[in-house]
């Protein structure tokens, strides 16, 4: 929304949520504690704010002014109920669909943005059209498009800017023309793609799904190169060259996180079962398989490699957001390592140059310096990386900050309590300059030397 507001001065564009900390937070005037961190934002948000972009919490007053509406809500996994643990939870799409049944005037686009389960725009559909929700049936109406996003985490700015491609589906042609409008200012036309509902609605869900397989893929050849002494990098390269693979998005990894993937896989196999598919649903299924091997994997490799116990270890683990550029730890690689140490009795410093240390505590449900009952292990929260390198047994880089690719490893491995490892999950360092280091390393997907 701060894009458009952007490219768009002659449209005012108004940010609602029933949350008034974060409508604050967005309406702060030194920008200094934006709900999210993403590189460009603040700046967009700076040139903008009060002039054609505005947030509050007065969401009655905004749907009956807007002539376009957005749904732009989560839409997280069930946790209970029918479908719990694959479908979509979709309670904050209906309570804004009933919201604007409610408050909208006249003719107004909704345009689903959030990630839906094929089908959402019908249920939409159904609550605008419904007279319990819509007190003044008769003076309203409503044209429904889907056009999911695809911008990534941390290059979300750039990914606006200069999209691959932005779908709208629909059936309202006047509609369509409207929104396409809007993108076209800044988007060329040939990458405005015009599909039907339910396409634009299962694309996103198969781009999704496309791009997490991919990363199960090259994760699960990782361990084969380990083991056999073909070096993933290389092989990567070798793939990434034939032009039908394409270099983009094959970096080995801990394993994929963030809100998307998992979430919309698991979406993608309940909509399979539900229509019969189980050969199609246990094939992307596997795709998440994969990816909780990784991370279980490269645990059990540190306690391993630590002589078989990790505990009264002190380790210290690089990096707790799901990648790098984003204070998001939703999902990350880093929850489920640290939970699987712990257990094991290690005594972990955990650092991220975005996330703080209630974040984490949020994430692992576990409290800063409270010891595990029966292994002893434990985290806290380290913001200076040589201290906390100071006899340690371990490092383990989870997260591809640049923060890291910059650290004085030489200082590091000196600091360490020996023998020491490190654990490169990443592949931020060059092998050459570990070698050089002379202490143990692992790095994901290169044989042991
Ligand atoms: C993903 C998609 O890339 C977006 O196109 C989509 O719009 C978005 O989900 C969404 O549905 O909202 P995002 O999860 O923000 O974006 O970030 P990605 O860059 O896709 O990274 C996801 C995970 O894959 C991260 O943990 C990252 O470290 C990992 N990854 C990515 C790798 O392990 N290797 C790679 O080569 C690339």
């Amino acid at each position: 929304m701060a894009v458009i507001s952007d490219h768009c001065p002659e449209i005012e564009v108004t940010l609602v949520d029933i949350d008034e900390s974060k409508i604050a937070a967005w309406n702060d005037s030194d920008l200094m504690n934006l709900p999210i961190y993403e590189p460009g934002l603040k700046e967009v948000v700076k040139r903008n704010r009060n002039r054609n972009l505005f947030f509050s919490t007065n969401i009655s007053k905004a749907i009956s002014e807007a002539e376009i509406i957005f749904i732009s809500v989560n839409t997280p996994t069930k946790v209970s109920g029918l479908g719990a643990g694959y479908a979509s939870d979709l309670k904050w799409v209906e309570s804004s669909a009933r919201q604007v049944a409610k408050y909208a005037k006249g003719h107004t686009i909704i345009v689903e943005k959030s990630t839906v389960p094929v089908k959402t725009a019908e249920l939409i559909k159904e609550i605008l059209m419904n007279s319990e929700n819509n007190s003044d049936f008769e003076n309203k109406s409503f044209s429904v498009l889907s056009s999911p996003e695809f911008l990534a985490e941390g290059t979300a700015i750039i990914d606006l800017e200069n999209p691959d491609r932005v779908l709208i589906g629909g059936e309202d042609y006047r509609a369509i023309n409207i929104l396409k409008e809007i993108y076209i200012k800044w988007i060329p036309e040939e990458k405005i793609l015009l599909t039907n509902i339910w396409s634009s609605e299962l694309s996103k869900l198969i781009a999704n799904a496309f791009l997490a397989q991919r990363l199960s893929s090259i994760n699960s050849i990782t361990a084969l190169c380990e083991s056999t002494g073909a070096d993933i990098d290389e092989v990567v390269k070798a793939i990434g060259h034939d032009t039908r693979i394409g270099k983009k998005f094959l970096s080995p990894s801990p394993g994929f996180g963030g809100s998307c993937f998992k979430k919309d896989i698991l979406n993608l196999v309940y909509l399979c079962r539900h229509y019969g598919l189980d050969s199609t649903a246990n094939y992307w299924e596997q795709v998440l398989i994969i990816n909780h091997w990784q991370k279980k994997r490269i645990s059990h490799l540190v306690v391993e490699k630590l002589f078989g116990t990790v505990t009264g270890k002190k380790i210290l683990l690089l990096g707790f957001a799901f990648k790098a550029n984003t204070n998001d730890t939703r999902e990350s690689p880093a929850i489920e390592i640290s939970k699987n140490l712990i257990e094991n009795g290690a005594q972990i410093n955990i650092n991220d140059p975005k996330v703080n240390n209630k974040q984490i505590e949020q994430e692992l449900s576990i409290k800063e310096f409270e010891e595990n009952p029966i292994s002893h292990g434990r985290w806290n929260f380290e913001k200076d990386i040589y201290k906390s390198a100071k006899n340690a047994d371990a490092i383990i880089i989870i997260t591809e900050w640049q923060e890291y690719r910059e650290l004085n490893w030489q200082k590091l491995s000196n600091l360490m309590r020996k023998p020491a490892w490190i654990f490169d999950t990443r592949k931020i360092i060059s092998k050459d300059n570990l070698i050089e280091l002379g202490i143990n390393f692992w790095q994901v997907g290169t044989p042991d030397i």
